[in-house]
């Protein structure tokens, strides 16, 4: 990895200044509560080279603006760190929204011949460039992505965000069984063509690569050593995969491997547990599998509106956290249904409702932030707006809609305000995305 967190300058060197609310958290609101949150309600940032050099209350920090220096104002607004979405298919945006099926029948059906036409890579870019595009609509700055089997496709994904210099982690596909001939790679291309990419765009400016086995069922053991291999050779990989989503899924891969104690057995077993990996879903999972999640470093996707879409199950929230599992938010996107995070969330709340575990609004913001870059390992460079952080930032506007400044009305506390935001806010209450200081989309 050629990135160097030192390196003081990652965007414009000019200095600017952003007004209004600021929100972040620089710990677990469900375990320290109020002391989680650094909240300014007439706060100010100072930005430079990229990145947060000062924040605070505005009395404190306006002596320090020059009369020519760039000022943001967004008071009435709430400023939020940028959201990370920890799992989500940058060549499924033509699947959202396809009825009728559960994980195994919905990926022949739907997904696989969606993810063929990626084989062209003038669909990949203008997919990938769609993608960014909506992700930063909807306050999304950094994402943990699945591209496709096809290495051109994760070269678009690459480009787009690189382009837009957004935190992008993403990697192409390891598939070489149980798929579509067209959609197959094997052990060997499979392991050069990921080494061919990491090679070109790991730590290049804000990118970084995902070894990415979709899940055991379409890798042979063959692949899964290659996987674990790359995931050893370099440093700051990742390794992304699905885990334990569906009960078919679940029982198919006991049969592929019978002597394994469970589904994340299995990818303990070929070594590919430890910080930075990174699995979606994690519903069929039970404590000692937790525990070893927790001891490892390796982090949940907890992606309800896929999890509700496929009719997969519901996500332990209170269990992993018990056990200390690193737990981030994912849209997974096409079988979740929205880019939005505050619809994401607001579906999350609904998940644990139905487990009695309801969900505080603190604690939602901080897994789409905070939470987020903990899983991802990030923490320090993104999730937050603590001086020295990247300066990824939203805007959400509490006058999105009518029916949102009508409810934002009667609200007497911060946390009551968060609620209605992740209840009735979706793309309409994003009114501006800034990527390393600078505006990358506002209303
Ligand atoms: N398991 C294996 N592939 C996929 C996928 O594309 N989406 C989801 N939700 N689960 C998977
Ligand atoms: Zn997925």
């Amino acid at each position: 990895m050629t990135e160097n967190h030192a390196s003081p300058s990652i965007g414009s060197p000019m200095p600017r200044a952003v007004r209004g609310e600021i929100l972040y958290f620089t710990g677990d609101p469900a375990a320290l509560g109020e002391r989680a949150l650094a909240h300014f309600d007439d706060g100010l940032m100072l930005l430079r080279d990229g990145r947060v050099e000062a924040v605070g209350g505005a009395a404190d920090l306006l002596p320090r603006l020059s009369a020519d220096m760039p000022l943001d104002d967004y008071r009435g607004k709430l400023i939020l760190p940028g959201f990370i979405d920890t799992h989500i298919h940058y060549a499924q945006l033509d699947v959202i929204a396809s009825h009728g099926e559960q994980l195994l029948n919905w990926l022949q059906k739907y997904t696989f011949p969606a993810e063929a036409r990626f084989a062209d890579p003038a669909h990949a870019a203008a997919a990938a460039d769609f993608f960014c595009d909506e992700l930063l609509r909807n306050g999304t700055t950094t994402a943990l992505a699945f591209a496709t089997v096809h290495p051109a496709s994760a070269d678009a994904l690459f480009a787009a965000a690189c382009a837009r210099r957004m935190r992008m982690i993403t990697g192409k596909v390891l598939m070489d069984q149980h798929c579509p001939a067209d959609l197959c790679d094997t052990g060997t291309t499979g392991e050069a063509e990921s080494r061919a990419l990491i090679e070109r765009w790991h730590g290049r400016d804000r990118l970084l690569y995902a070894v990415t086995p979709r899940f055991p069922a379409t890798s042979s053991a063959a692949q899964m050593h290659a996987a674990a291999r790359l995931f050893a050779e370099y440093p700051g990989l990742y390794l992304q995969s699905h885990l334990a989503e569906n009960r078919d899924e679940v029982a198919w891969i006991g049969r592929m491997y019978p002597a394994a104690r469970s589904y994340l057995d299995v990818f303990a077993r070929f070594g590919q547990l430890g910080p930075r990996s990174v699995f979606a879903h994690c519903i069929w999972i039970d404590d000692e599998d937790r525990e070893h999640m927790a001891d490892t470093g390796a982090a949940i996707s907890f992606c309800p509106t896929s999890n509700l879409f496929l009719g997969s199950g519901l996500f332990d929230l209170g269990r992993a956290r018990a056990h200390g599992v690193r737990v981030g938010i994912g849209t997974d996107v096409g079988a979740g249904t929205s880019f939005s995070m505050l619809q994401t969330l607001g579906e999350a709340y609904k998940v644990l409702q139905l487990q009695g575990q309801p969900l505080g609004a603190e604690e939602a913001f901080y897994l789409a932030t905070l939470g987020g870059a903990r899983s991802l390992h990030l923490e320090g460079r993104i999730g937050s707006l603590a001086p020295g952080c990247e300066a990824d930032f939203v805007v959400l506007d509490p006058a999105a809609t009518p029916l949102v400044a009508r409810r934002m009305g009667g609200c007497t506390t911060l946390a009551e305000r968060l609620f209605v935001f992740m209840t009735l806010g979706d793309d309409r209450a994003v009114f501006a995305t800034h990527v390393l200081g600078e505006p990358a989309w506002r209303r």
